[in-house]
């Protein structure tokens, strides 16, 4: 197993000659920290089935099955499914256009995933490629009135904004529906700044996508705060040149695997898509849970 800096990149390690199948123990904690220490990880030459890839992910920590059964593989329910592409019999396996927005995965959950595995199934072959943005670093360049204008405030998120209806809730009053997202998952609040439970930094722990509102210590709302951090995150670049966005591309036969609690990320869709499948397995580590 070679372990190597992204040529050209912001951040993230390529990593040539992993086995899934034969990695050793070592092998494995070797490339959760490159993950941690590097943020994002990108295996070549990989060549899994579903079942396969969950192993995998069950190497590396508690796979966590996602709580909406919609996105779920046919087979491996653990294995989440974002395709734009129909089964042939008309079927929709798992869910299209996912992600297009900025959030780390169960940002609004009590506990984010630590680890992502993504592995692109039918890659397209232009306009391919995710958006990052390492929000360890994006705490670190605030200026110092905004660091000091962040501390001692906490942070509410909710998946409601970008909450995806499904088949079955067509001609469903919204109000319903609005009330069942917030019973199921409800808002979440956290500090603004957290530490990573591995790397010890200091994370900006905020999206565009899932954060709702910025609290001071008093509990007054400070949107225009949250407004602030967002952009100097990058966050609200519409043109996506921000000198902290990172564009991730892949190829078939990659994997990427990265740190979910600094990272956000965003999905490149097109206004004419082509086709493109790919899955995730989830982890939570319990290792860097302190
Ligand atoms: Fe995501």
């Amino acid at each position: 197993m070679k372990i190597s800096p992204q040529a050209g990149k912001k951040f993230g390690v390529v990593v040539e000659g992993f086995n899934a199948e034969t990695a050793s123990a070592e092998d494995i904690a070797e490339l959760k920290k490159a993950v941690y220490t590097n943020k994002i990880a990108v295996l070549k030459n990989q060549d899994l089935d579903p079942g396969q890839f969950l192993a995998l992910g069950k190497r590396m920590g508690e796979v966590a099955e996602y709580y909406e059964p919609v996105y779920h593989h046919p087979e491996v329910k653990e294995v989440f499914v974002s395709s734009n592409v129909k089964e042939e019999d008309g079927s929709q396996m798992g869910v299209p256009k996912t992600g297009k927005f900025w959030h780390s995965d169960y940002q609004f959950m009590p506990r984010p995933f630590d680890l992502t595995l993504i592995y692109p199934q039918v890659v397209p072959s232009k306009n391919r490629g995710t958006f990052f943005i390492n929000m360890a670093d994006a705490y670190e360049k605030l200026s110092a009135d905004l660091k000091q204008a962040v501390k001692d405030t906490t942070a509410t998120h909710s998946v409601l904004r970008y909450f995806k209806i499904r088949p079955t809730d067509v001609y469903r009053p919204i109000s319903e529906i609005i009330e069942e997202v917030n019973a199921k998952t409800p808002p979440v609040t956290d500090a603004t700044v957290v530490k990573h439970p591995f790397t010890g930094e200091d994370i900006l722990y905020l999206s565009e996508g899932f954060t709702l509102s910025v609290q001071d210590a008093a509990g007054n709302d400070r949107a225009d705060l949250l407004k602030e951090l967002l952009d100097a995150s990058g966050q609200l670049d519409r043109t996506y040149e921000h000198d902290n966005i990172h564009l991730q591309t892949f190829e078939k036969g990659d994997m990427l695997v990265w740190d979910n609690r600094t990272l956000v990320h965003r999905a490149l869709h097109t206004a004419t898509p082509e086709p493109a499948v790919s899955f995730r397995v989830t982890v939570y580590d319990n290792d860097a849970a302190a």
